[in-house]
């Protein structure tokens, strides 16, 4: 009888742009200060995309390069691409599908997945079930937002959270149990109230108006958004942790959506997690959307070992979350 076959992260790759953008430039363009942001939401810069013609794909290129240069393979063996992102290059078409040109990913398929700061679980569950189908042997899954492109830099409340960057790692097959073991995704609908774009799309199609009214960019009631997230993401990883029999004992690293540190704090706090267990890094980035746990996966994977068990967990627009526990399956 063959094995069972589970789909296993095998290289991680990652793309931040150098420019940054700190609170002190923020203090120059709202009324806000370091202080605040910093107290508020754990965050001291974020990293933009600049100059023309610079999109989303020209973040998921650079990771999925060095993906591909890590694992040793070249870009005509990936099967598939998923692209978890808002703000795709164009509304059509995917993202994806313009990287695999960019890429030389000649043999790709792909598509982008939208569910917000849940778009990288969201694509990461979508691509091991094309592994464990056993029709695709290498899949390649990315989170990548620049959200520089929609957010308005005079909405105090909102444009201090936000960052641009790219993240992605590639999936295999595994027949000795490593890799994705199980996932809890949601989403409700109803909240899209408190964050969405308001024009842009068939609803309401650009015109002068909609650019007047500043409705193509990211809006957010921040304090209700802050309150499903505070809940919403401590309990799925709570109840993935219970379906899968383990404790905060068990679990080598919390990777969680990094939108602010006091829903991080709660989150680990629900699991029995120390600080130490962690992955953090939106001092240094921000909320970079469907980029913020591929991206801790890329700075964190010289620290993670073969069989950790780690559990990446997300909350964001839509509303979309999610939790999923992986059983990392190598050390660099
Ligand atoms: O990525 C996935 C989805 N997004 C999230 O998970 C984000 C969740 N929400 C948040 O992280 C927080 O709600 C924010 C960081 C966006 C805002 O923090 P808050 O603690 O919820 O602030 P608030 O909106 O309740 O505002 C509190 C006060 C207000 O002043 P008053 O009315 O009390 O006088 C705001 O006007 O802080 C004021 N304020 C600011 N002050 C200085 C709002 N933004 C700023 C600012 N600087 N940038």
């Amino acid at each position: 009888m063959s094995k069972k076959i589970t789909a296993a992260i095998t290289a991680v790759g990652g793309y931040v742009p150098e420019d940054k953008l700190t609170n002190f430039d923020l203090e120059k363009m709202v009324d806000t200060n370091d202080e605040w942001i910093r107290t508020r939401t754990g965050i001291s810069e974020r990293r933009i995309l600049r100059g023309e013609g610079k999109a989303t794909s020209d973040m998921v290129v650079p990771a999925v390069r060095q993906l591909c240069e890590k694992r040793g393979i070249s870009p005509e063996e990936i099967d598939c691409l998923i692209v978890g992102t808002v703000t795709p290059d164009m509304v059509f078409p995917s993202t994806a599908n313009i990287a695999c040109d960019k890429l030389g990913a000649k043999n790709a398929w792909g598509f982008d997945v939208s569910a917000a700061c849940s778009g990288f679980l969201y694509s990461l569950t979508q691509g091991a079930a094309l592994i464990e189908s056993g029709r695709y042997k290498k899949v390649v899954v990315c989170g990548a937002d620049k959200m520089s492109a929609i957010v308005d830099y005079t909405d105090r409340a909102t444009c201090i959270i936000f960052g641009d960057g790219a993240g992605a790692v590639l999936l295999e097959p595994n027949e000795e149990g490593y890799g994705i073991q199980d996932s809890i995704l949601r989403s409700d609908g109803s909240g899209s109230n408190y964050l969405h774009m308001k024009a842009g799309g068939s609803l309401k199609p650009a015109s002068i108006e909609t650019v007047m009214a500043k409705e193509h960019f990211a809006y957010q009631e921040g304090q209700a958004v802050f309150k499903f997230a505070v809940k919403g993401m401590a309990d799925v990883s709570a109840e993935l942790l219970e379906r899968n029999k383990l404790t905060g004992d068990d679990i080598a690293w919390l990777v969680p959506h990094q939108a602010n540190l006091r829903i991080i704090d709660a989150t680990a706090s629900r699991m029995g997690l120390p600080k130490e267990k962690v992955m953090i890094n939106i001092e240094k980035y921000g909320n970079t959307t469907a980029g913020t746990i591929p991206l801790c996966l890329w700075e964190w994977e010289s620290r993670l070992n073969k069989g950790d068990n780690i559990v990446l967990a997300a909350f964001g627009g839509g509303f979309t979350w999610g939790a999923t526990l992986v059983k990392w399956a190598y050390t660099v």
